[in-house]
């Protein structure tokens, strides 16, 4: 199976993770994990240069996802976030009884207007954006920031894979939380953690809502030896973005249009065309993409940039099919 529809990074985590989660399983685990995650956020403190109390861990950065909306979301309360984007932010907010407020994203997926008009009590933007890949530039981040009502979440689920991360608004702008997750870029995606960067008030708010024990302890001690091996994250990501130009320049020369990615995965377009077969052909010869049946999607793939063999078995069959 070649798995290319959510997004996992395809080699494995620093070595150094591997054994300190060995060295972990032990007779501790009869222990209940730190509710603060102290080490951690010490740890990430010092790689991001952000104080550790103005960081909050999360059992992946979904949990952290709902712990806002739940800290600050009334019924019908408006959420704003320009679509198309992330799909848990609209079934969280109905969830929460939320009214979600979803300008759209141009064919450009540049940043659309009414956003900030929506006077939310929170506004999403996922940068760089799923499914589209596209990257929103700092200052039009910190133009948004200032602009809106209420909170601004900066989801960072990808940024490892592009430039221009929105960390340095933390500390200067109480209002922006910025979120980060370990399931990506530092192949951790089976453990489940995520980080949130904001101001210690915004934080105390989220950590009345979550429950104490939300990241067990291998899942700790793993994101702390992943923080201290950034090397190795670093040439994953070297390898998937080298991989993600030839996956674009392939799926451009059979005809996709593809829209410049930020992230690990590309959107690969056929204008007005369903894509659903193509997406069914594939699976039946056990390559898993991602197609959104929506009007605005429909016509698109999201691909995650696997190995160098994958993107070439993946490029090989879509000739197979379109032939
Ligand atoms: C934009 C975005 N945010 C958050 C997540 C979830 O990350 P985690 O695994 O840390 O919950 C994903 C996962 O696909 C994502 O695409």
């Amino acid at each position: 199976m070649i798995k290319l529809n959510t997004n996992e990074n395809p080699y494995p985590p620093s070595p150094r993770v591997v054994e300190a989660l060995g060295r972990a399983v032990d007779a501790s685990i009869r222990l209940y994990p730190d509710p603060d995650a102290s080490a951690l956020r010490a740890r990430a403190a010092a790689v991001y240069g952000i104080p550790a109390d103005h960081i909050l861990a999360g059992n992946g950065s979904d949990e952290l996802i709902a712990l806002v909306l739940r800290a600050t979301v009334d019924p019908g309360d408006r959420v704003a976030f320009p679509v198309p984007t992330y799909s848990l932010y609209a079934t969280l907010v109905a969830a929460q009884g939320g009214a979600a407020v979803t300008p759209a994203y141009p064919d450009d997926f540049s940043l659309p207007a009414g956003l900030a008009e929506a006077r939310a009590r929170v506004t999403f933007l996922c940068n760089p954006n799923s499914p589209s890949g596209t990257l929103t530039p700092l200052a039009q981040v910190e133009a948004l920031a200032r602009a809106v009502a209420g909170v601004l979440v900066v989801d960072e689920a990808y940024v490892d894979f592009g430039r221009g991360s929105a960390l340095s608004l933390v500390g200067r702008l109480d209002n922006v939380l910025v979120l980060r997750t370990f399931s990506k870029s530092f192949s951790l995606a089976g453990l489940r953690i995520g980080l949130a960067f904001g101001h210690p008030e915004l934080l105390a708010g989220l950590r009345t809502v979550k429950d104490s024990y939300n990241l067990d302890r291998l899942a700790l001690t793993a994101a702390e030896a992943a923080l201290d091996d950034l090397a190795t994250m670093q040439a994953n990501v070297a390898r998937i973005r080298e991989t993600r130009t030839r996956l674009a320049r392939g799926l451009c020369a059979l005809g996709f249009r593809v829209l410049p990615s930020e992230a690990n995965f590309v959107l690969a377009r056929r204008p007005g065309v369903d894509l659903a077969p193509v997406a069914h052909a594939l699976a039946e010869r056990d390559i898993l993409v991602r197609h959104f049946a929506t009007p605005r999607l429909r016509d698109a793939l999201r691909i995650t940039v696997g190995t160098d063999a994958e993107i070439d078995t993946l490029l090989g069959a879509l000739e197979a099919i379109a032939s």
